[in-house]
């Protein structure tokens, strides 16, 4: 081991929204995950996050949005660090301040927002200049979805058979096609299993031998519609995308149902909206929060229709967003 090291990095990184979903994990330890997975980066939802590597830290410690955490948080990060730590070849010990600008609680994913921008700090705090696909590989071993907020816009992770082969990049920039995610927040209330449980029973859902096996479908109809700013085509199958990945959730065992009335009414909604034209399609992740993908043009039109819809608590609106990045100003030390 080298001598304490001491080095100061400060991130930025968007969270995602997965058009073609990663549910279950054909690796845990290394997440390897069960099929490949295609995302959008939601341009100002995001992380910033202060790493502080210091001689005379005794342990690891870390603060989100001003509250001190312990427990299953503070250990997940630092299992991270240790992770990058071992590559780097040091043992000190690291203050993190973190900071999320979207509201705590609203179900949008902050693990990706929130191991992208670590694994980019801690590595430049450590002197470690990965690559982009070195650096999407090590946000995956702390969170799955991390891997694809790493490179900027719209965004392919590959399942891959070992870490070296499950990486994301980039299939277009942010500013390929002018979409915009509005996510519908339905309720802010803390989900009892979250997605670490879930993909741990997937394999126990009949269904997902199925969804796994039709992926490559999937993925190569999402990819083209991307390719060919194809709205309708994109709709078609990232709704068939969602549904497969919630029946898997509805039929394993115990049963995930995350949705509530309110995300039902937004399904029906968003599909009669399209019936009439509109370009609008929906996606949920786990749990009932509903995202709809509309274009810009049609942005501010779908966004008043859903705040009609009842149950919705507030509208959220992202568009495409860039890479994780590291900014000169660090948050404060808390
Ligand atoms: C439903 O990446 O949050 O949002 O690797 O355990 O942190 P961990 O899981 P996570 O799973 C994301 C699940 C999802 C679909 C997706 O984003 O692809």
């Amino acid at each position: 081991m080298a001598e304490p090291v001491t080095g100061t990095a400060t991130a930025r990184s968007y969270s995602n929204i997965a058009f073609i979903k990663y549910w279950g994990n054909r690796d845990d330890a290394l997440r390897l995950p069960a099929n490949g997975s295609i995302s959008m980066n939601l341009d100002g939802l995001e992380t910033v996050t202060t790493v502080r590597f210091r001689p005379d830290l005794r342990a690891d410690s870390l603060t989100l949005n001003g509250q001190p955490q312990q427990g299953e948080p503070l250990e997940r990060a630092s299992r991270h660090l240790d992770h990058i730590r071992r590559l780097a070849g040091y043992e000190t010990r690291a203050g993190v301040v973190s900071r999320n600008n979207f509201p705590t609680g609203t179900g949008i994913a902050s693990s990706a927002s929130a191991f992208s921008a670590l694994t980019l700090a801690a590595c430049a705090a450590l002197g470690l200049n990965p690559d982009e696909p070195t650096l999407t590989r090590l946000a995956r071993r702390g969170s799955g979805s991390a891997s694809r907020s790493v490179p900027g816009g719209f965004v392919e992770w590959y399942a891959g058979a070992d870490d070296r082969s499950s990486y994301a990049e980039s299939i277009a920039s942010p500013d390929h096609w002018a979409l915009v995610d509005l996510v519908a927040i339905v309720s802010h209330e803390h989900k009892t299993v979250g997605s670490t449980g879930g993909h741990a029973i997937a394999p126990t859902s009949p269904l997902q031998p199925a969804r796994v096996a039709d992926t490559p479908r999937r993925l190569d109809q999402c990819r083209t519609a991307i390719r060919e700013r194809d709205f309708d085509a994109l709709a078609d199958v990232v709704e068939q995308d969602a549904l497969m990945m919630h029946g898997v959730m509805m039929s394993s065992r115990p049963s995930l149902v995350y949705w509530q009335p309110p995300t039902l009414a937004l399904i029906l909604s968003t599909q009669a909206w399209r019936a009439q034209g509109t370009p609008v399609c929906f996606t949920i992740d786990a749990g009932p929060n509903v995202h709809l993908i509309t274009t810009v043009d049609e942005g501010e039109r779908v966004a008043r229709a859903v705040e009609q819809v009842d149950g919705v608590k507030a509208v959220l609106a992202a568009t495409p967003g860039g890479p994780a990045h590291l900014l000169d100003e660090h948050l404060a030390a808390e």
